[in-house]
Formats: structure tokens, C-alpha cells, sequence
């Protein structure tokens, strides 16, 4: 045994040894032809169940001493796993020495010293923990997006990991569903551009540098769209919205290289996606020829059981890698079924090599073989995780992730002297809520609260009322979905209001806290969650001067605030940074550039609601007096913010919008932005198009481009966009790509209802 294992470690040893990786080595075609020679050789070596060993994933519950016995059997049984070299990679270890130890028995211990790779959920920073995706994502910003992800994959990487689950690039129109603060929001277009950027970010150009991580998209496909919002339910989804909305952001990532996908856990068209061919082999793999692999999510496979599509387990191993899941996370299918599916003819071989081929060959380019401790030098760990940097720029993205929902009278900024400034709620006060949720790695308590943000300003008294938490104290929201969640005590209501009332400004921050959002955590009331929103009440009968500052994860309905409060501040949950970046908008050191990336409703009866909807055969609008349009009798069919909206303490106009044709089929369009206020500011110019008729209804508008543009009070800028058949075209219902002539709308401004338009003939 001993034998095999070092013959084994030597021909690996041997064969990387000369791939000292750099840059281009790790791009370039020979480097490539390097590593599949290296595969087909190990491949020959692999039994039957060490090519399936590598496609079984564990989470990683044990001391690298031996079994954590609260898990008892299971536990001892991956473990021995473990040993025999039947398992490929881990989930959830963390920490350089803990990898170390498990990656020792891997490849110290197993017949042929295939070294594991290890996964973790780094959706916004690893320990230094940044805004939410969602957030993020209102910075409309490429640049921080993607060194954020840069800097997360740099400390995650000094932990020993060198996989995260992320980005998740799921579309999504339903603000009930938790997971939509993983994400981009609700437009393809600019989630495209996002999860670009995140791939970029992680996988840097050198996968093999110990700097950088692989990336993973997830969930393919269609998990966005739960029906009625609610997490793991079934979706129902047509052809074109999946074509035209739901896939566009993971092909975009595909052809940017992500290395690993993650499958999902509902049904499209009513097949488990874990066990959808069409998408995992058709599209995939075939169409967009994606030479990474698949990884199921968490039990996904053995979940097809549940769904009635799987008999029983081995049922479900059989389906799952038959349609192309190449990595089994957690439902232990693969190692206990595969090896028999084969040896009796069921699945094919070949299907099990594809599988080990794909997984081996993204531990080559991470230069697992060549040094499989790479990752894990506790030194390095101690100097890179938490690096004064990461915190700068942690701050950088945090202020950029700002929106500005409404300023009447220009209460904001405020002013820096001699005010009477009073903060009310509890979640001023959290350090942890900040850190949203997704941040598993992280430290309760490690926020800068806004509390502490806003005593850096000297000039003004501060004086703070918690007025009422937002949890139960009893509440088990981490773990659990409860309805009993919210607080509904109010006795602290009094000490808030009467500081209110001697107060010159009252800021009062209010929302969800930090576990509120994500995985499991739906909501059907998608207010301000407790008697909150009574306290907000409550304090505007007082003191009128109110600013909102919003932290929340999900697209809120605050139609009340939205009419009554002067002043509200999107500051979603903003990571470690939080309340620096929150004082330094209110007090005016930022100007706030964030546009919203999904659209908020006025109720949760409108809901789906997004910017780009079809066209009904009754559209009519708003106003007129005909009752047989498509419309509530009790609600607008607006929402109440609309995708792409955010204001600036400066105001922007656009004029001289224009449309040249440059060649049949590139259109050049500009147009004139003006800083019409008396502030520097940042302005993200939007371009939206519609497609007056076609072979298949179109939306009313899409997103098309954007641009940043900075300017100085009464300055003016040229901006230039151009349109391509990229941007012109569409996915027929049989996933063609089409572009077919005729009259577009072209809409400029700095929102989705811009209303500056122009109209061109595509020949
Ligand atoms: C989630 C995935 C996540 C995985 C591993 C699942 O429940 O859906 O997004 O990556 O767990 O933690």
C-alpha cells in the first residue's frame, strides 16, 4: 500500500514540479495541454472508487485528530472515508492549521496522495466582512466590486481555503426571498457585469497564486424565481424569461472563466436542477463547453427524492451524474451508490472519469499538486487576514454602496456644528447586525456601529434611545425560521420620544437585522420588522426632522416613510466599515452615488415587480378613466423606487441626447450630463432600450449601459455609449440568439423611468 502510495506521489511530485506557475503559464494553451497529460496519467493510475472519492464533498465537522463525537457514527465513517481516499473535497473547515491537518491525511495517508480541495461560503469578505452583494451592488461600480472580491480572495486564501461558493448570480424579482442580498438583483444585464467582476476578483489572473481562489456560480439555474418568494419552493419559470433573464449572468461568468458551478435545489420545468441534462449538459458543458465542474448544493441530490424524481438514493446518485453533477456536497450518493450503479452497468464509466477529470483538473491550476499546503502557512494567515487595507477598502465600497432614497429640504448632509442631534433604534448601536448574514467566518461584534460612526463628529451633542430591538430577546433567528421573531415591546418608545422632542435632528436606524436576510429567511411582510415601524410613527408626532437610515437586506416596502420622513438612507448591512460609512454620508464627506439594483415595491401585493416587464395587451397607464386596463383597484401599479434609482446631495441633467448609426449594426449614442447643483458628485448615466416589436414580445425597457461620470458643480460631460449586436439582440424560445431589425427606443437618465429618448431603425 505504502509502495503505491509513494510510486503515486513521486509521478505527481515529478510531473508538477516542472509547472512552477505564473501568470501566463497558468492561461496559455501548453500550460493547459500540461495539465491534461497530467490527468490522463493519474486517471490511468485511479481505481473505480478513487475517481468517485473525488467527487464525494464532506462538510468538515472533525478535529484533525479523529471524529467530533457529538456527530458520532457519521462522523467516524468520513473520517475513515477521509483515509481510503474517498473524499475529494471539504466544505466548511477553516483556518490554515485545520486544513493542514486534513490535507496531511489526504495526501499523506491515502494510496495515491490526491490532495483536497476545500470550500467555504465567502459571499462578502472571509473575516474582514464587506456589504452584502445586494449592497454592493447599488455601487454600480466594477472596479471596487471587483477588489472587494480581490481582497476577500486574499484573505481567504491565507485561511487555507481555495474555493468559495460565490458569486451567486441568481436573478431574482421577489423581495420576500431572503437570498436575494447574495445576489446582483433583479436585471441580467448589470448582474452579468457583476458577476464578472466577483469572478475576476477571486480567480485573479493566476488561479496557482496563493492570492487567489476559484470561483463558483450558483445555483444553476432558476433558484431566484421561488415561487411566492419562498425559499426551496418550486419555481415555474417560460422559456424566455430563462433564456433572456435567468441564464445570461452565468454564461457571461462562464466565458470569464469561473471554474466551478453550483446546481440547485429547485425544479425547471419540473426536473430537479441536480438532475436537469439540459442544463447541466446541454448548455453547460456542451453549448458554453465549461471545463470546470459541477458541484450539487448542499444535499441537493438526495433531495431528489423528496421532489418524487428520485426513487430512493441510489435513484438519485444515478440521475445526478448521469446529468452531469459532477461533485456530490453532502448527500454521501455518490461514494456509497456510485461504485455499484457502475459494476452493474447502470452508469457508464466514462461518466465517472468525466466527472474526476474536471475536478482534478481545477486542483491542478490551483497548484494543489504542486504544493498541496500552499494555502497553508499560519504565518501568513496571521499577517494577511485583517490587513489595515482590507478595512480601507472595506470602507471604500461601504460608502460607494449608499443610496440615497429621498432628502427634502436638504436635510442631509448634516450640518457639523452646534445640533442637537438625537439616534434612535437598536440596530444603531449593533456591531453585528452590520455584518448581514453570509459571514461565517467572521466575529460577532466587529462592526463599527453608526453610533460609534457619528461620535466622530465632534461639533454636534449626541444623545441616544435604543427605543426598541428588533429581535425578541428570546428570538432564535440564527438558526431557525420562528414565527414569533420580532420585538414587541415598547417601553423603551418613551425615553425616545421625549429625546426626540428636544432634539434638532433625529437620526433613527431602523430595518432588519443582520439574520433577517438569506438563506431560509422569507418573509410575507417585507416592513420595517416589530413595532418599528410604531416607533417611527410614534417619533415623527414629535420632531419632523427625521433622518431614516435603512439597514436591511432585501428591497423594503416603506410607503409610509417614504411619504412622511424628509430624509431616508439606504445602508442596507454594510460589513465591518458600516458606520463610518453611514456618518461620513450623513455628514456629507461622501457624496452618496448608489443606484438601486432591484426595485421596491409599495406593498407585497405588487410583487413581482421589476423594471423590465413585458408589455400587456392593456397597458394603457396611470390616470385614465377606463377600468378594463391591466392595474389594482387598491394600489399604483409604480413602485416605489424604481431600479437604478438613488439621489446625490447635488442634482444631474441630461440634455442633446443623439443617435448615429456608426455601421449597420453599431449605434453610437450620447448624450450631455450636467451637474445642476452646487456639489462635486458621481452620477451612474444609465441606457435603456426597448424593441418596439419583434418575433417575441419584448420588455418595455432594458437595461443596456451605464456609465460613471464625476462632475464639479455646473460642469458638463459628453458620455458616448455604443450599441452592438450584443446589446441588440435576444434568446428566441429555442435559445437562439437573434437580432432582428426594426425601430428601438433608446431612454437616458439616471433611472430606469428616464425619460430623455431618442429612436433609430435597425437595418
Ligand atoms: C446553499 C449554498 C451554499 C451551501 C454550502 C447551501 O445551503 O444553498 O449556496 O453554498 O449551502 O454552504
Amino acid at each position: 500500500m505504502k509502495k503505491i502510495f509513494l510510486i503515486g506521489l513521486f509521478f505527481i511530485g515529478l510531473s508538477c514540479k516542472k509547472s512552477i506557475n505564473t501568470a501566463k503559464q497558468t492561461s496559455g494553451s501548453s500550460f493547459q495541454l500540461r495539465i491534461e497529460n497530467k490527468i490522463d496519467s493519474l486517471i490511468d493510475i485511479m481505481t473505480l472508487e478513487e475517481k468517485i472519492g473525488q467527487m464525494n464533498q464532506y462538510t468538515g465537522f472533525w478535529d484533525a485528530t479523529g471524529p467530533i463525537p457529538i456527530k458520532g457514527d457519521q462522523s467516524a465513517t468520513k473520517y475513515k472515508d477521509l483515509k481510503k481516499g474517498l473524499v475529494g473535497s471539504m466544505l466548511n473547515v477553516q483556518g490554515a492549521k485545520q486544513v493542514r491537518a486534513l490535507q496531511k491525511i489526504a495526501v499523506e495517508e491515502t494510496r495515491l496522495g490526491i490532495p483536497l480541495i476545500f470550500g467555504f461560503d465567502v459571499i462578502h469578505g472571509y473575516k474582514t466582512i464587506g456589504p452584502i452583494p445586494l449592497a454592493e451592488s447599488a455601487s454600480w461600480d466594477m472596479e471596487v466590486i471587483k477588489k472587494a472580491a480581490q481582497n476577500a480572495a486574499e484573505e481567504t486564501a491565507a485561511a487555507g481555503i481555495n474555493w468559495t461558493f460565490a458569486p451567486m448570480v441568481d436573478i431574482s424579482r421577489d423581495p420576500r426571498w431572503g437570498r436575494v442580498m447574495e445576489g446582483a438583483g433583479e436585471d441580467p444585464y448589470l448582474g452579468a457585469k457583476i458577476g464578472v467582476a466577483r469572478v475576476e476578483g477571486f480567480q485573479g489572473e493566476d488561479l496557482a497564486s496563493p492570492k487567489t481562489i476559484a470561483a463558483c456560480a450558483k445555483h444553476f439555474a432558476g433558484y431566484g424565481f421561488a415561487e411566492s418568494g419562498r425559499d426551496y419552493n418550486t419555481v415555474d419559470l417560460g422559456t424566455s424569461t430563462l433564456y433572456n433573464i435567468i441564464l445570461p449572468p452565468f454564461k457571461a461568468v462562464s466565458q470569464a472563466g469561473v471554474r466551478t458551478f453550483m446546481n440547485a435545489f429547485n425544479v425547471l420545468n419540473n426536473i430537479p436542477a441536480t438532475g436537469n441534462t439540459f442544463l447541466q449538459r446541454e448548455v453547460l458543458k456542451k453549448e458554453w463547453r465549461f471545463n470546470g465542474f459541477v458541484v450539487s448544493d448542499w444535499g441537493s441530490i438526495a433531495e431528489m427524492e423528496n421532489h418524487g424524481y428520485a426513487q430512493n438514493i441510489k435513484h438519485a446518485a444515478e440521475l445526478a451524474v448521469k446529468a452531469g453533477s459532477d461533485m456530490d456536497m453532502e448527500s454521501s450518493a455518490y461514494v456509497t451508490e456510485l461504485v455499484n450503479l457502475v459494476n452493474n452497468g447502470t452508469v457508464d464509466e466514462k461518466l465517472i472519469d468525466d466527472a474526476a477529470r474536471r475536478i482534478l483538473r481545477v486542483k491542478f491550476e490551483l497548484g494543489l499538486f504542486d504544493d498541496p499546503y500552499r494555502y497553508c502557512n499560519e504565518e501568513n494567515e496571521r499577517n494577511i487576514i485583517g490587513k489595515k487595507e482590507f478595512y480601507d477598502d472595506a470602507l471604500d465600497i461601504a460608502k460607494k454602496s449608499i443610496v440615497l432614497l429621498k432628502n427634502e429640504n436638504n436635510l442631509l448632509p448634516l450640518k457639523k456644528e452646534n445640533q442637537k442631534i438625537a439616534v434612535i433604534g437598536a440596530l444603531a448601536q449593533d456591531k453585528t447586525s452590520p455584518l448581514g448574514n453570509w459571514r461565517i467566518a467572521a466575529d460577532n461584534g466587529t462592526a463599527i456601529s453608526v453610533l460609534e460612526g457619528l461620535k466622530q463628529y465632534k461639533g454636534n451633542t449626541l444623545k441616544y434611545a435604543k427605543g426598541a430591538d428588533v429581535l425578541a430577546p428570546d428570538s432564535k433567528v440564527a438558526f431557525v425560521s420562528e414565527l414569533k421573531i420580532n420585538e414587541t415591546d415598547t417601553s423603551g418608545f418613551a425615553e425616545a420620544i421625549a429625546l426626540a422632542k428636544t432634539s434638532d435632528v433625529v437620526i433613527m436606524v431602523l430595518g432588519e437585522h443582520g439574520l433577517q436576510t438569506g438563506e431560509a429567511r422569507s418573509r410575507t411582510h417585507i416592513d420595517l420588522p416589530g413595532v418599528q415601524q410604531e416607533l417611527l410613527e410614534m417619533v415623527y408626532k414629535v420632531n419632523k426632522n427625521i433622518v431614516l437610515v435603512l439597514n436591511n437586506g432585501r428591497p423594503l416596502a416603506i410607503t409610509w416613510a417614504s411619504e412622511n420622513i424628509p430624509a431616508i438612507v439606504e445602508a442596507w448591512q454594510l460589513g465591518v466599515q458600516s458606520g463610518n460609512a453611514i456618518a461620513q454620508v450623513l455628514y456629507g464627506d461622501y457624496n452618496p452615488s448608489g443606484k438601486l439594483p432591484m426595485t421596491f415595491p409599495k406593498s407585497v401585493g405588487q410583487i413581482p415587480i421589476y423594471y423590465n416587464h413585458n408589455s400587456t395587451g392593456r397597458p394603457y397607464g396611470e390616470g385614465n378613466d377606463v377600468v378594463f386596463w391591466s392595474h389594482y383597484m387598491d394600489e399604483s401599479n409604480k413602485p416605489l423606487y424604481p431600479f437604478g434609482y438613488g439621489l446625490s446631495y447635488t442634482s444631474f441633467s441630461y440634455k442633446n441626447l443623439k443617435i448615429k448609426v456608426v455601421e449597420g449594426r453599431e449605434i453610437q449614442v450620447m448624450v450631455d450630463v450636467t451637474n445642476t447643483g452646487k456639489l462635486k458628485g458621481k452620477e451612474v448615466a444609465q441606457l435603456y432600450i426597448q424593441d418596439k416589436y419583434a418575433s417575441v414580445v419584448r420588455p418595455v425597457r432594458e437595461l443596456k449601459g451605464f456609465k460613471m461620470v464625476e462632475l464639479e458643480p455646473k460642469e458638463t460631460k459628453t458620455i458616448m455609449f455604443m450599441l452592438t449586436e450584443k446589446e441588440l439582440g435576444f434568446y428566441s424560445n429555442t435559445g437562439k440568439y437573434i437580432v432582428e431589425p426594426g425601430t428601438f427606443n433608446v431612454f437616458v437618465g439616471g433611472n430606469s423611468w428616464a425619460s430623455l429618448t431618442h429612436a433609430f431603425n435597425l437595418k
